[in-house]
């Protein structure tokens, strides 16, 4: 199987259900969809949706079953990139390699277009089966005691003292919580039983904090330009970082000590789930 083309298909297969799927950009209210669609169709790598999909595919289930599930999680996702980079949170102007939503249009329409976008993933997961199974994933791993418990905390930590137990609470829910439901949500789609579900979470975990560890290292060792944001930034905002904590050579070392094991839980899954072995290495390897 060539992996790499595999992957490809999948992102493709993402972008043009995002293009089909949003509301156009003239519909009334105009600037507000247009201002959706400029953040979500800005780039970015797809991670969720394409671990969504090949989840499904990893337990056997097809990808067209997944796909609405996939668009719903690019889409919560695209609604925390926008609402990060407010003045009140992260305050960036770069993201995606493009002006960030409030840079662009407005500070308004930026929290108009990240509402928005969280609603259209209910909108969507209602729409796919098993419904109220993949809502309720979705709405565990998005709200206070998920990404948003994540970015509470991570508001709270800046500036204070590093705590290893404090880094991983907001690892875990800023940026776990949702690459764990990615692959739940896949493998929910796709039919999976019990054990299946149960390597996909434990790979998931893994990845989920090893994508987060190489994100922290990527801020300082990589330039805007490739990276399509600021980089610098969580030393400049005093943030607690993995490399805050333990430093450039141990975050590099535990990401890759952790895609190992991400890949070592998927072995029940046989070689259906070698995609997800490649995109484990990808999360640390990957230069943007
Ligand atoms: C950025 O996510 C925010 C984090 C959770 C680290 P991604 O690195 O997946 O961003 P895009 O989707 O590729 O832009
Ligand atoms: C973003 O975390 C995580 C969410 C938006 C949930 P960061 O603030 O660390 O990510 P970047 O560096 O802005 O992409
Ligand atoms: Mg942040
Ligand atoms: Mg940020």
């Amino acid at each position: 199987m060539d992996v790499n083309a595999y992957l490809a298909d999948l992102r493709h297969e993402v972008e043009a259900a995002l293009a089909r799927l949003l509301p156009p950009a003239d519909e009334r209210p105009a600037r507000l969809h247009a201002a959706m669609r400029y953040s979500l169709l800005a780039g970015g790598k797809r991670l969720r949706p394409v671990l969504c999909l090949a989840s499904a595919e990893a337990v056997g289930g097809t990808r067209a079953a997944a796909l609405l599930p996939a668009i719903a999680l690019e889409c919560l996702h695209t609604y925390t990139l926008i609402h990060d980079d407010l003045p009140a949170m992260d305050d960036d102007d770069l993201r995606r390699g493009q002006p960030t939503c409030h840079k662009k249009f407005d500070e308004a329409t930026a929290i108009l277009a990240g509402d928005a976008l969280l609603t259209f993933a209910f909108e969507l997961l209602a729409r796919a089966t098993p419904a109220a199974q993949l809502a309720q994933e979705l709405a565990q791993a998005a709200g206070s005691r998920g990404v948003v418990g994540g970015q509470a905390e991570d508001l709270a930590a800046e500036g204070r003292a590093p705590d290893a137990q404090w880094l991983d609470y907001i690892h875990t829910h800023k940026t776990g919580a949702l690459i764990r439901a990615a692959c739940r949500m896949g493998a929910l789609a796709g039919g999976a039983n019990a054990a299946q579900l149960a390597a996909l979470t434990s790979y998931a975990g893994e990845i989920g904090l090893a994508f987060q560890v190489a994100d922290d290292v990527l801020n300082v060792t990589s330039t805007p330009e490739q990276l399509g944001k600021a980089t610098g930034s969580d030393a400049a905002r005093k943030k607690l970082t993995y490399v805050a904590l333990f430093g450039l050579d141990e975050a590099r070392a535990r990401a890759r000590t952790l895609a190992d094991e991400a890949i070592a839980a998927l072995a029940p899954l046989g070689a259906r789930a070698e995609p997800l072995a490649a995109l484990a290495r990808f999360t640390v390897e990957r230069s943007s």
